[in-house]
């Protein structure tokens, strides 16, 4: 009912009022630089094993030592994994009142805004309502985990009221829930189409505008104190992964996991006359994936003296192929860039 959406509106506001505060902060040079291919964040209570499973994870497969990334957070390492380069980040001060305006608080989510993976470490003893905590605390600062940005068409305007369309049923939203959501917001006309069964929330997030959608994994640490049968139930939390970090039990599963959640790409460059190189490929986010982004991550000025590029692998019909700029590259393709 209506007092329930007034309600929901009234705490996303007062979200809105923190994210904005961290926006102004990363202006500040806190945002530093991204080394590496992708960063993630670790984010637990105090004492569930946070600061050992960093520090193994790093010492196992780290090439990079320890360093101080701000004040506030530690990269324990930058490690190595199938020839990407990822920032392990540990991420204080989330649990620990971030939200009651303490700026070291809101610091360090604006760092975990910049994560492309955040791992949620868990102990497996204490109740599984500290996920649901952590959750609610990360969702509070505008970052969404495991899920897409909702699929709604917003567009203001200057008269005409509110246009709804959905393009297919809806479970929670009409009309009047629409245009009392949006009145929340002062915003009397504008055109609204609604192309998934969407929820309220959903559509404070869009009308919002300034949510972060991060993959996480829940990793639930201290598995050699518990019963097999115990680990059982365990292995249902969707999203998780059981291991002892004491005992560096599973970080082979933790790390194909943490692979598979970044969805990275690997671009094998081969100069002219030689073999490719298998030994560091050129890694990109799966979204950007064109040989333009390719062309970007290696210097800024390569793509001024793109010809063309040969390109041997499952993103071409022909080995090798001839393409442009704007052709889409798959994981494990060898490239060649012929210049001008
Ligand atoms: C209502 O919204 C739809 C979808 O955005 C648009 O095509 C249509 O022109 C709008 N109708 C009016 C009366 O503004």
């Amino acid at each position: 009912g209506e007092p329930s959406v007034r309600h929901r509106c009234r705490r996303h506001r007062h979200h809105e009022h923190d994210v904005g505060q961290d926006r102004r902060d990363r202006g500040q040079g806190f945002d530093v630089a991204k080394t590496g291919d992708a960063r993630i964040g670790f984010v637990g209570f105090p004492s569930v094993g946070k600061s050992t499973l960093l520090s193994n994870l790093a010492g196992v497969y780290s090439e990079v030592a320890a360093y101080e990334f701000t004040t506030l957070t530690t990269v324990p390492g930058v490690i190595r994994y199938k020839g990407a380069k990822i920032q392990l980040l540990d991420l204080p001060g989330i649990i620990e009142g971030a939200k009651d305006g303490k700026s070291r608080g809101r610091q360090v989510i604006a760092v975990a805004r910049t994560c492309n993976l955040i791992l949620i470490v868990l102990d497996v003893l204490k109740p599984l309502g500290h996920k649901k905590i952590i959750e609610n605390e990360l969702e509070g600062f505008g970052i969404r985990l495991n899920s897409k940005p909702p699929n709604i068409g917003f567009k203001k305007k200057d008269k005409g009221g509110i246009n709804l369309t959905a393009t297919c049923p809806q479970s929670e939203l009409d009309t009047e829930t629409v245009r009392s959501i949006l009145a929340e917001y002062k915003i009397h006309n504008a055109d609204v189409t609604l192309r998934s069964d969407v929820t309220a929330d959903d559509l404070i997030d869009v009308v919002e505008g300034n949510r972060v959608y991060i993959p996480c994994i829940y990793v639930l640490n201290k598995i050699d104190q518990i019963s097999l049968e115990e680990l059982d139930i365990i292995y249902k939390v969707p999203h998780c992964v059981p291991i002892s970090a004491h005992h560096r039990w599973n970080f082979d599963d933790l790390l194909e996991k943490i692979w598979d959640y970044l969805k990275l790409v690997r671009i094998y460059t081969k100069p002219k006359g030689q073999l490719p190189d298998y030994s560091s490929p050129v890694v990109l986010p799966y979204s950007r994936t064109t040989v333009e982004d390719f062309c970007m991550k290696i210097h800024k000025n390569l793509i001024k003296e793109f010809k063309y590029a040969l390109v041997w692998g499952s993103s071409v019909k022909h080995n090798p192929q001839k393409v442009g700029k704007d052709h889409t590259l798959e994981d494990e393709d060898v490239i060649q860039i012929v210049k001008k």
